[in-house]
């Protein structure tokens, strides 16, 4: 079967409200056109924790249409009601619960068992859809986010389409898939060839939470925006860059998934090379979904292979052993729930990467990423060269600190510049300061969407900027596999040690120098 014919153009986002100076408000999301959100995993963790929050929130805040239905579908035999108690629990649980939104809320919750391998499940699904376009107004659009174990993405996307609920026309349909995209890039490509069996390239949305944060967003307004970095931004006055995503939290109760995922197919095939591309990027000709993708898709490819044989050069991986977090101690990751006693699944990786093009020949990036550390930190850091030539050397001594460019994506939303600066006084003293720009507190009392919020309202809205694009998928994975390959045979030659680390440290040892690099 081919393809879901073409969407129609997506409606312009509208701004809800404009502020006295005229020009579209940034605070208000533009609200979506009607439509049926079909949460499959419903009863799941996934749905819970992070889903029905974020809608609650958009609801809560406006940002979702009047014409609105919530569905969900799980093979929990559940009614409509048992749902509704469900979510309100969930929501109770985050502490975001108001009476007064739920009540409006609840009305349009409803919920489908369904066996997703069954092609009859389906079928049922798509009748009671129909019913509820016809009575709440949500125009034949539909969103059908898989929250589910990603083993039954290809027969829900095949179901789905047979069901004739990849067709659009009337209204779109729009598949959202959460990551992981595959485990290697010869299941990467099965998967897709499944999704598009019934869905074309346009409807499919694959999610990268981190995409959405507003830091990660701010990276390209801040290069593209702003004519004092760019001039900057290559080889010629960049010494290195470091993308980190350092957690507190160990692998808790996702043994399932994570012992046959580890850091590298978990947090680097995805979020750590989404940082990469939107620090390393060229300009895109124009900010829209497919000029910036394509720009991403460029650096992936400009990635210099690992020689298999000296991976060690260039990798170290880490599992956590026992230690101690908040005063108290911490069980090691082989202590975990769910994990073998002799697990090697490593839950820490340091990664010095080069991309081979004009502008970032020899410059080495540093993409660092664990569970189990000290504090949870997601940080960029840009190091520029040295003064080539120091008229302070008499001050300072031969050691004058670069000047550093910090994006902070957590804890706080930031940009700092580190300098050096004159101490007050009448003799000469410098010493490190640090120019900071914070934007919540700059733009408190306004909100920022959290990114689950964020990739739901772009799923609706149509806009794939925020989302993976296959061609980069496959050339990430391209890139990582032959790695993973490498570090999962046993004692393969030049596959990198694992290092142990404590829980409640800062990882291994031997990338100390990396992670020193982040403060
Ligand atoms: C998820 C990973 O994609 O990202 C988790 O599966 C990880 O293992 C999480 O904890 C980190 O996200 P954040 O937003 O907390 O940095």
């Amino acid at each position: 079967m081919s393809p879901g014919a073409a969407p129609g153009p997506v409606p312009p986002a509208a701004f809800e409200a404009a502020p006295p100076g005229g020009g579209p408000s940034c605070l208000l999301p533009p609200r979506p056109a009607p439509c049926t959100v079909v949460i499959f995993g419903a009863s799941g963790d996934l749905a819970a924790r992070m889903i029905l929050p974020a809608l609650y929130d958009l609801h809560r805040h406006g940002a979702l249409p009047g014409g609105l239905a919530v569905v969900g579908a799980a093979r929990t035999p559940w009614s409509d009601e048992a749902f509704r108690e469900h979510a309100r629990r969930a929501l109770e649980r985050a502490g975001r619960l108001d009476q007064d939104a739920w009540a409006a809320l609840a009305p349009r919750l409803f919920y489908q068992p369904l066996d997703y391998a069954d092609p009859g499940g389906c079928a049922a699904l798509a009748a009671r859809l129909d019913e509820l376009d016809a009575r709440l107004g949500t125009g034949g659009n539909r969103l059908f986010y898989l929250a589910t174990p990603p083993t039954v993405y290809a027969d829900l996307a095949r179901n789905l389409g047979a069901a004739g609920l990849a067709r659009q026309g009337r209204g779109f349909s729009r598949i959202v898939v959460e990551k992981p995209f595959g485990r290697d890039l010869g299941s990467a490509r099965a998967l897709d060839a499944a999704l598009h069996e019934h869905f074309a390239e346009q409807q499919i949305f694959r999610i990268d939470h981190y995409l959405a944060k507003e830091t990660v967003q701010n990276i390209l307004l801040l290069r593209f925006a702003n004519a004092v970095f760019e001039p900057l931004w290559n080889r010629r006055y960049v010494e290195s860059v470091t993308c980190a995503a350092m957690e507190t939290l160990g692998v808790g109760h996702r043994a399932g998934y994570y012992e046959h995922s580890g850091v590298l197919r978990d947090m680097f095939q995805n979020h750590m090379m989404q940082l990469l591309a939107l620090v390393a990027m060229e300009p895109p000709p124009a900010f829209d979904a497919e000029a910036v993708r394509d720009e991403k898709a460029k650096v992936y490819r400009a990635l210099r292979p690992f020689d298999p044989d000296r991976l060690d050069a260039d990798l170290v991986l880490g599992q956590y052993g026992p230690g101690a977090a908040g005063g108290a101690a911490a069980p090691g990751y082989r202590q975990e729930p769910g994990v073998a006693p002799d697990s090697t699944t490593p839950t820490f990786a340091a990664m010095r990467l080069w991309v081979d093009n004009w502008r970032w020949q020899g410059v080495p990036f540093h993409l660092v990423s664990g569970k189990a550390l000290r504090e949870k930190l997601t940080r960029i850091v840009v190091r520029f060269r040295e003064v080539p030539h120091s008229l302070f050397r008499h001050i300072l001594g031969e050691d004058i600190g670069a000047n550093r460019l910090i994006l902070d994506i957590h804890p706080g939303n930031a940009v700092s510049l580190a300098v050096q600066a004159k101490l007050p006084g009448a003799r000469l003293c410098l010493q490190p300061a640090t120019m900071r720009f914070d934007f919540d507190a700059a733009h408190a009392p306004a909100r920022a969407l959290d990114a689950y919020e964020k990739v739901l309202l772009d799923c609706m809205l149509g806009d794939q900027m925020l989302f993976w694009r296959q061609d980069a998928v496959e050339q990430c994975w391209g890139f990582l596999t032959p790695v993973l390959e490498r570090c999962e045979a046993c004692g393969a030659q030049g596959a990198p040690a694992l290092h142990g680390y404590a829980a409640g440290s800062w990882g291994p040892a031997a990338s100390l120098e990396t992670v020193q690099g982040l403060f």
